[in-house]
């Protein structure tokens, strides 16, 4: 068994339709081509990923609860949960882990509901309109972050 750190990757509603979903905004890749480069990525850092999506909120509650015991950090892109739901960030808060919140797109030059999110207030960091390189720059930063709880 390995004892390298794990690090839970949850995405949220509607990224499973990247590909499809407004390639304009959200690119081409698919959400299996994101975690692809993130399981390459974490190798790269001695790191294991386990890569999750689901489109129900209560879901992703349930999931950050079990993190806390689980895994040693969590990198979270909620969709459009990030800017409506605080049973998230209590669970993120609960969770005592590090976290670090990835959106694709720019949220700041999108729509001004977009702008504020209820995750970044339990966030160690933001990434944001980076694309699928957000990911990737999450993972670095979540390496560091976890060296530094050590
Ligand atoms: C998103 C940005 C959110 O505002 C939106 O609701 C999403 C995707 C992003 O990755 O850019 O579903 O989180």
């Amino acid at each position: 068994m390995s004892d390298e750190p794990t690090v839970l990757i949850l995405n949220g509603p509607n990224l499973n339709m990247l590909g499809v979903r407004e390639p304009s905004i959200y690119g081409r890749d698919t959400l299996g081509d994101i975690e692809a480069a993130c399981a390459d990525r974490a190798e790269a850092l001695d790191l294991s990923v386990d890569f999750r999506q689901t489109n129900h909120e209560g879901e992703l509650v349930g999931w950050i609860q079990e993190a806390r015991s689980a895994h040693d950090g969590i990198i979270i892109n909620a969709g459009a949960y990030s800017h409506t739901s605080i049973a998230l960030m209590d669970a993120l808060q609960a969770s005592e882990l590090p976290v670090v919140e990835v959106h694709l797109s720019n949220i700041f030059r999108r729509d001004s509901f977009r702008h504020f999110t209820y995750v970044s207030l339990a966030a160690d960091g933001v990434i944001c309109g980076l694309g699928v390189q957000g990911y990737l720059l999450a993972l670095e930063a979540m390496a560091r972050l976890i060296q530094e709880k050590e």
